[in-house]
């Protein structure tokens, strides 16, 4: 069995020289492997092609690559994604038989900062690194706020790789009776979107960058029918990319948050996240330490493996509210794995959700 130190980037490449093309040449000698990222068994990569046609051609090719890289020792997750350069196909007809709603990718988004009606706060969840937790402290949070009372709202921003529909539990393409206003779902008192909802199953793999990204983003923003909203938490991707640029540049940002977990590593990152927001004016609301203890599910023993204290201490240092810190437990994986938050039952990691939640408010307030 081959250690994850053995699963490196070559590997990958190595494994991705042997998915060929059907008009000759591989992945690799063609050069259309593109983003690259390997951490721990977690493989994410995006293929890119000139033209949606040509990212639809290659849609087999995109199954085969995830195949080849899965089958490698000491990979635990593949994300592929399938890019194209040109403007794509817009995302679903009008929506069809209760289908979701037209996306005009491509649209830049307008100039300014733009509210969204009804949202009182946009609040972005973000953290330098990948794989931290934002996504599972963002839908925690989020169904924390609402049992405090607060109307949430959830996007999930992260347009190559979405998470919330599995951790929110939620499946179901939301429907459209007009073709343009999305109504979204509702789920343990917190209403959500991702584009993972919208993408129709054949689009799946394709992915628009850029500009493009942006326009999606924007839609997702402006078209979805929030409500009177206390707070809007938005999901970020991973690393202070187009994404985040947008967001807070082209809407009108309560703040951030941001997510670490209390290795040296991950702080460093997290110090770049926070320069990036402090780069575009986003003032940050506070720092979350994430998977600071590890809670032996046998014995029930805490042990600080990541190292005591590193995220509160960088908090006092920058004079930033520190909002909690969340222990690393299984029952917090599984439950976001089955679509249940653990914010949503009752639990230690519940209550120390709940704290959070009215610091959180506090802090707003
Ligand atoms: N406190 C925790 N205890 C146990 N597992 C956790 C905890 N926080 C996150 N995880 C697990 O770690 C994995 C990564 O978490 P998550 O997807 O929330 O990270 P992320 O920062 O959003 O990642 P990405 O950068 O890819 O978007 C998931 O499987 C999640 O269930
Ligand atoms: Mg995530």
């Amino acid at each position: 069995m081959a250690t994850q130190e053995t699963l490196s980037r070559e590997a990958v490449l190595d494994a991705l020289r042997g998915v060929a093309l059907p008009d000759g040449g591989d992945l690799v000698s063609r050069d259309l492997v593109r983003a690259l990222a390997v951490a721990g068994g977690a493989v994410r990569f995006v293929i890119e092609t000139d033209s949606p046609e040509a990212a639809k051609a290659l849609a087999p090719v995109r199954a085969r690559a995830e195949a080849a890289v899965a089958a490698l020792d000491g990979v635990s997750q593949v994300s592929v994604a399938l890019t194209a350069h040109g403007p794509p196909p817009s995302l679903g007809k009008g929506g069809g038989k209760g289908g979701a709603p037209a996306m005009k990718i491509g649209r830049h988004p307008t100039a300014g900062p733009n509210a969204v009606p009804g949202v009182r706060r946009i609040i972005a969840i973000g953290s330098g690194k990948g794989g931290v937790g934002k996504s599972t402290v963002s839908a925690n949070l989020a169904v924390a706020l609402a049992r405090e009372g607060w109307r949430v709202g959830l996007l999930d921003a992260d347009i190559y790789g979405p998470s919330q529909p599995r951790m929110m539990g939620v499946t179901k393409r939301p429907s459209s009776p007009d073709g343009k206003e999305i109504i979204p779902p509702v789920a343990h008192g917190v209403t959500m979107i991702s584009i993972g909802l919208l993408l129709r199953e054949e689009d799946e793999a394709v992915i628009w960058r850029g500009p493009m990204l942006m326009g999606a983003l924007q839609q997702l923003l402006t078209q979805v029918r929030w409500g009177e909203l206390d707070a809007l938490l938005v999901d970020m991707p991973p690393g202070t990319g187009d994404i985040q640029l947008t967001l807070c540049q082209k809407f009108d940002l309560a703040g951030a948050i941001v997510v670490s977990t209390p290795q040296d590593v991950a702080l460093l990152d997290a110090r770049k996240a926070l320069k990036a927001f402090g780069t575009l004016k986003t003032p940050v609301l506070g720092l979350i330490e994430n998977m600071s203890t590890f809670i032996c599910p046998k014995c029930g023993h805490e042990e600080h493996i990541f190292g005591e204290g590193g995220v509160k201490r960088e908090a006092k240092r920058l004079g930033l509210p520190f909002l909690g810190e969340l222990p690393l437990a299984v029952e917090v994986r599984l439950a976001g794995d089955g679509g249940v938050p653990v914010a949503a039952t009752d639990s230690p990691v519940a209550d120390a959700y709940r704290r959070m939640a009215r610091r959180l408010i506090e802090t707003c307030d």
